[in-house]
């Protein structure tokens, strides 16, 4: 009698131990969120960012796990996996929605369009920015925010100051349709390679040269391979962070709530530090004395400017008329107050 009505009482303390009793005890919500780029970097600081808000604000009924540099999944698979569930939030750049069949966001990737970063935000936090963010519900995505990371550089192993040095040069590009318009006016020959294979590519002559922002070339080591960088910011690179619908909305109201809010803070702490971040590696890039630094005269640069100009028309059925006029219309006026003047 007594040996049974111990294990009973052993049997309870079990019961008990393992059926859940409050959401507390339920298992944590995981976030995979991978991305391509280094820790290091304004994406990079975001993602943590967002996981340290994010756990936060729901008081760990959400683990964040983020994956860097490619780790997960690369350019073209994380926007499979997204799409497939396998992984809950990215933020690909601008530049590699086309792919999916969004052509809006490859409008940012026009040359010289974006005069700075304060002009940007009264595109993208606008009806311009909201109306972008609306196409994705046709792929089963939706779109949190806008995330800067900067203005491109050029870099090869050749001075590249006069248009014509951009001659037959291999030039790695994103996937865009826009930027390979750019290059093709350059008379360059573009070609797609991932960014985690961009680096190899340099070094093994795979392609010649690449556009990329300062933070970008800093934190993989483009520049040990890369003679020469010239300071164009001819050209604008961003992201857009992006969840599965289906994941969004099955999340509880309050869970979901709770991480709109600490996206909002990781956006505007990404903004906040993007200038600086690719500041630093400018000053960084040049301490190492691996490339040498080029900056354009005025003339020069509207050089660049007339060659790549044709590539507003040949874009315009692709990425619309109407959204680059009123872009064109939304940032006129605006003073340019990035590091690499135009
Ligand atoms: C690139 O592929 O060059 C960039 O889009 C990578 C990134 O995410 O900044």
């Amino acid at each position: 009698m007594k040996i049974l009505s111990w294990s009973l009482c052993a049997a309870a303390i079990v019961a008990f131990a393992v059926v859940p009793t409050s959401a507390q005890q339920a298992p944590p919500i995981v976030l995979k969120f991978s991305h391509v780029v280094s820790a290091d970097t304004p994406k990079g600081k975001g993602s943590e960012r967002f996981k340290e808000l994010a756990e936060k604000y729901t008081n760990g009924r959400v683990k964040v796990e983020v994956y860097h540099n490619s780790t997960l999944y690369k350019d073209k698979e994380e926007l499979e996996a997204l799409q497939l569930g396998a992984v809950q939030m990215l933020a690909p750049s601008n530049a590699k929605f086309g792919p999916l069949g969004i052509k809006d966001f490859e409008v940012l990737d026009l040359p010289m369009l974006i005069p700075s970063l304060a002009a940007l935000r009264k595109v993208t936090e606008g009806p311009i920015g909201t109306g972008m963010l609306a196409k994705l519900d046709s792929v089963g995505l939706i779109g949190l925010g806008y995330w800067d990371n900067g203005f491109k550089v050029m870099t090869a192993n050749k001075p590249l100051r006069d248009v014509s040095d951009f001659k037959g040069l291999k030039m790695r590009i994103q996937p865009s349709k826009v930027l390979h318009a750019q290059f093709k006016a350059l008379g360059s020959v573009p070609q797609v390679i991932a960014f985690s294979e961009v680096y190899q590519s340099l070094q093994t002559g795979v392609v010649d040269g690449q556009e990329n922002t300062p933070a970008n070339i800093y934190s993989q080591k483009m520049f040990e391979v890369q003679k020469y960088l010239t300071l164009s910011n001819h050209g604008y690179i961003g992201y857009i962070v992006v969840v599965g619908k289906p994941f969004w909305n099955g999340l509880p109201a309050d869970v979901r709530e709770q991480l709109t809010k600490a996206m909002n803070e990781a956006t505007q702490y990404v903004n906040e530090i993007s200038q600086q971040e690719n500041d630093a590696a400018i000053a960084a890039i040049r301490k190492s004395g691996k490339t040498e630094m080029i900056s354009l005269t005025p003339t020069e640069l509207e050089q660049w400017r007339k060659a790549m100009a044709p590539v507003y028309d040949e874009m315009g059925d692709r990425v619309g008329k109407q959204l680059i006029q009123d872009i064109q219309k939304t940032v006129s006026g605006a003073t340019n107050t990035s590091p690499h003047k135009l």
